[in-house]
């Protein structure tokens, strides 16, 4: 089966077309845009500007990953007046939207997929809506099924295909209980799978999240959104020049919030304060900026570790997933893997691929296609919208069948 899927959560416009059989994912087509020179004068993702440059981008990103797939063939047909009317309802917040989206359905044929998956929360809820109103147009369109899937799943889900070759993605056979840690620019969750679509949010951030903590300290050393991967660097270079080590005088020393807290809570925004602090009324030297990009970026790895085995160790988890934006951490990855290697050699662990830790949407597609195996059916109703804060606890198979 062949689905399309778009997400529009936050900053990244993405469309993709993947090709799905038995536990094999190819992924036809992906084209993404992303925004993040747009809000890097702004430090951080501003709503309304995201909303336009979503509505602005996505239906060349829909012919892009289409044409890719061999799905865009030329045709001339016309919309009935009424579903045309009915589009022009739907996207009357999304100025030009509804009339792309006619011009695309008159000029090519209906591609043959199955189904449209597509992200509605959590996010930013007026990006999430452009995404929306362009998959429920196209379902009025096309006669296609939607399904409506949560971001964090996708997180999730990222990381259990194993990449096999360009664009081929294999199942990885996974045992349970399974716990995946999620973090990202907006959250920063633990989530214990004691099977196959069952989702229990263990703990959570009281305050920021991990990359927004890795995003405001950027900002306070004067770097640019998205900060992490700045700081991951500049704490790289001071590790090779053996800056802010225990022996260097101008070590920094930053705190480790809820690192003994009995839970699995996290908390950032204190640690990003006391970094606020060290460098108040304080120009720091570009060897000072290093040691405390190491320092944060330890003070951050500790606490995540020490919370993560903590819960592998108490729930006797077979597999680790990891996934979200700030996974793409290549320091993160070490870590994670010395400490499995060291204390934990049976634990399975998993990263997602390259490319789907940020935020993508062939983790949608992926998704999509992951519930349908478990026999989840579509999340399909004409009461779908955008929830900026859907949790993910309410995804389990459980719910459903129950409901
Ligand atoms: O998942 P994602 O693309 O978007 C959200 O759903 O939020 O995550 C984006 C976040 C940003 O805060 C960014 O700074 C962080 O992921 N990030 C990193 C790295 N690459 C991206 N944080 C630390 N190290 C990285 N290499
Ligand atoms: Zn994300």
């Amino acid at each position: 089966m062949k689905i399309l899927s778009i997400e529009t959560s936050c900053d990244e416009t993405a469309v993709s077309v993947l090709e799905c059989s038995g536990t094999t994912i190819t992924v036809l087509g992906n084209a993404l845009s992303s925004q993040i020179e747009l809000h890097a004068q702004y430090g951080g993702v501003f709503p309304a500007l995201a909303k336009r440059e979503h509505a602005k981008k996505i239906v060349s990103l829909l012919k892009e990953a289409l044409s890719a797939a061999s799905l865009l063939k030329e045709t001339n047909q016309s919309v009935e007046i009424k579903v045309k009317q009915e589009i022009e309802e739907l996207c009357t917040h999304e100025q030009g939207l509804a009339a792309d989206l006619v011009t695309l359905y008159e000029q090519f044929e209906t591609p043959n997929i199955a189904h449209i998956a597509i992200t509605t929360g959590p996010g930013l809820e007026p990006a999430l809506w452009v995404g929306i109103n362009t998959a429920k147009a196209l379902s009025l369109l096309w006669q296609k099924p939607i399904d409506a899937i949560n971001h964090m799943e996708g997180h999730v889900l990222s990381a259990v295909f194993q990449e096999k070759s360009e664009n081929e993605f294999v199942l990885k056979e996974l045992t349970y209980p399974l716990l995946a840690l999620l973090i990202s620019g907006g959250h920063t969750e633990l989530v214990l799978v004691e099977q196959p679509l069952s989702y229990k949010k263990i703990g959570a951030t009281r305050d920021d999240a991990v990359g927004e903590a890795f995003d405001k300290v950027a900002r306070i050393l004067g770097l640019p959104y998205p900060g992490g991967p700045k700081i991951s660097a500049l704490a790289k270079e001071a590790r090779e020049q053996s800056l802010g080590s225990a022996q260097d005088e101008n070590k920094f020393s930053l705190p480790r919030p809820m690192l003994h807290s009995k839970d699995y809570d996290f908390s950032f925004s204190g640690l990003k304060t006391a970094v606020l602090y060290a460098t108040k009324n304080k120009e720091l030297t570009d060897r000072e900026k290093k040691a405390l990009a190491r320092e944060f970026e330890d003070a951050v790895m500790e606490v995540l570790l020490t919370k993560t085995f903590g819960a592998v160790e108490e729930f006797g988890v077979q597999t680790l997933v990891v996934g979200g934006g700030v996974s793409a951490n290549m320091y993160l990855r070490e870590q994670f893997e010395k400490v499995r290697f060291e204390k934990f050699p049976h634990l399975a662990m998993s990263f997602p691929a390259k490319d789907l830790s940020t935020d993508n949407s062939v983790m949608i597609g992926m998704t999509s296609y992951y519930r349908h195996l478990h026999g989840a059916p579509l999340q399909d109703s004409p009461e779908t919208h955008a929830d900026g804060n859907r949790s993910i606890d309410k995804e389990s198979l459980m719910s459903w069948q129950k409901a």
